[in-house]
């Protein structure tokens, strides 16, 4: 009982530093109780972010490199090699894809964004990805701080044959990067690595396609005219953009928005970025993926928004002559084996995922493989060499 008013007169007899000042302007006060506010919703916001965001990690089977067949890896190098050895049709993609998609695919979309394009004013009707509904002035901000770029260069573009490199664990172990490397255009997806994999996947890099989360957090192309295509999921990817651009940090307030911890720079030159024109995003889902359309919702996202990877082939149609996916498809009847080439996660963590419809996706691709518009060479959307014993 003593011992208690003791603490008690201590806490009531506190020393003049620690009793508010009655002479302390109230404005002060009210700003150190904001500030207070602040700090407090900071940390449960982190906290919160921290909940969400964690996720056990689930590992695959350790590779074994020994795991592939050589009969198999001969096999699919040579149907690579065949298709660089093929004559190379200029528009042939673009052609075929009008042909089996007619009326729906329009052959003339520009793919990326400049300052000198002229911009559908349907494009500010719907939200990113789909459009950039409200970002006029954010775009345009954005546009201005890229350089001009070069205007009236007369080339005869030779045909081009682009490959599309997606994730996918079966591009381990089939050494197949010498052969990447020979396209005209290779397209890598978000951050998947090239270092310490270049025999599977190749060493060269075109274009780097990702939205903020899934870049690299550590840059690893050296190609020096790389170009890093943003995909603007939502509206705070402007922000980081335009981070990454003019080589600023992110504000704490944009880097709560982010639902994955994102690059903090981008080692390239302002007129190496480039805003991929969502029209290529409306046509690919809306029109040839045939998705719903979207709309808004407070909470989660509809399964109509198409992967990067589905996007960058259709983006590949309108960049390249001939079209190659590489790494694509998930056997999800194989559970355990890996997920992606440069890591453990498993297969049926995509299981998981909400987002996408990757059954829908799957399908879409598989129908261009079978008409022969693209090439799948590495079999995991449809295979069209796995069948033969000698190529
Ligand atoms: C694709 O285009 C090429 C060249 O225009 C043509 O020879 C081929 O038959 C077309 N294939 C399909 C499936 O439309
Ligand atoms: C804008 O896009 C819509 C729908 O794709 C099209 O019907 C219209 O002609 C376009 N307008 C212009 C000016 O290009």
């Amino acid at each position: 009982m003593r011992l208690r008013q003791t603490t008690l007169n201590a806490v009531w007899n506190r020393k003049p530093y620690e009793v508010p000042n009655k002479n302390m302007p109230r404005a002060m006060v009210l700003y150190r109780g904001i500030f207070r506010i602040g700090i407090v919703f900071t940390v449960f916001i982190i906290t919160l972010r921290w909940f969400i965001l964690y996720k056990a990690p689930s590992e695959s089977r350790p590779w074994e490199q020994n795991s592939i067949d050589p009969n198999y890896v001969e096999i699919v190098q040579k149907f690579v090699s065949k298709v660089l050895q093929q004559e190379c049709i200029p528009s042939s993609v673009r052609k075929n894809m009008s042909v089996l998609f007619s009326g729906k695919y329009k052959p003339y979309i520009l793919p990326f964004l400049t300052k000198d394009t002229i911009l559908n004013d349907t494009i500010f009707q719907y939200f990113p990805p789909f459009g950039f509904n409200n970002l006029q002035h954010k775009l345009e901000e954005i546009l201005s701080l890229f350089p001009d770029l070069p205007k009236n260069k007369v080339t005869v573009e030779p045909c081009k044959r682009c490959v599309v490199v997606g994730s996918g664990g079966i591009l381990r172990g089939l050494e197949l990067g010498h052969l990447l490397d020979q396209f005209d255009v290779i397209i890598r997806l978000n951050n998947a690595p090239v270092k310490d994999f270049s025999k599977d996947v190749g060493t060269r890099t075109t274009i780097r396609m990702s939205y903020p989360e899934g870049s690299p957090k550590i840059w690893d192309d050296f190609d020096p005219d790389v170009l890093f295509v943003a995909v603007i999921y939502k509206r705070v990817d402007f922000n980081w953009l335009k981070a990454m651009v003019t080589k600023e940090q992110l504000s704490l307030f944009d880097w709560i928005f982010f639902w994955q911890e994102v690059a903090g720079s981008i080692p390239i030159k302002p007129s190496q970025f480039r805003i991929l024109n969502p029209e290529i995003v409306i046509q690919t889902a809306m029109d040839l993926l045939q998705l719903p359309p979207p709309r808004w919702k407070l909470w989660g996202q509809d399964q109509n928004v198409p992967t990067v990877g589905v996007i960058a082939s259709i983006m590949a149609t309108y960049l390249c002559d001939e079209v190659s996916l590489a790494g694509f498809g998930y056997d999800l009847s194989q559970p355990e084996a890996p997920l992606h080439y440069y890591e453990s996660t498993r297969m049926d963590a995509m299981k998981s995922q909400t987002m996408h419809n990757v059954d829908t996706e799957r399908q879409f691709l598989a129908s261009l493989v079978k008409a022969g518009v693209i090439k799948d060479l590495t079999g995991g959307i449809h295979c069209t060499f796995c069948k033969m014993k000698t190529l």
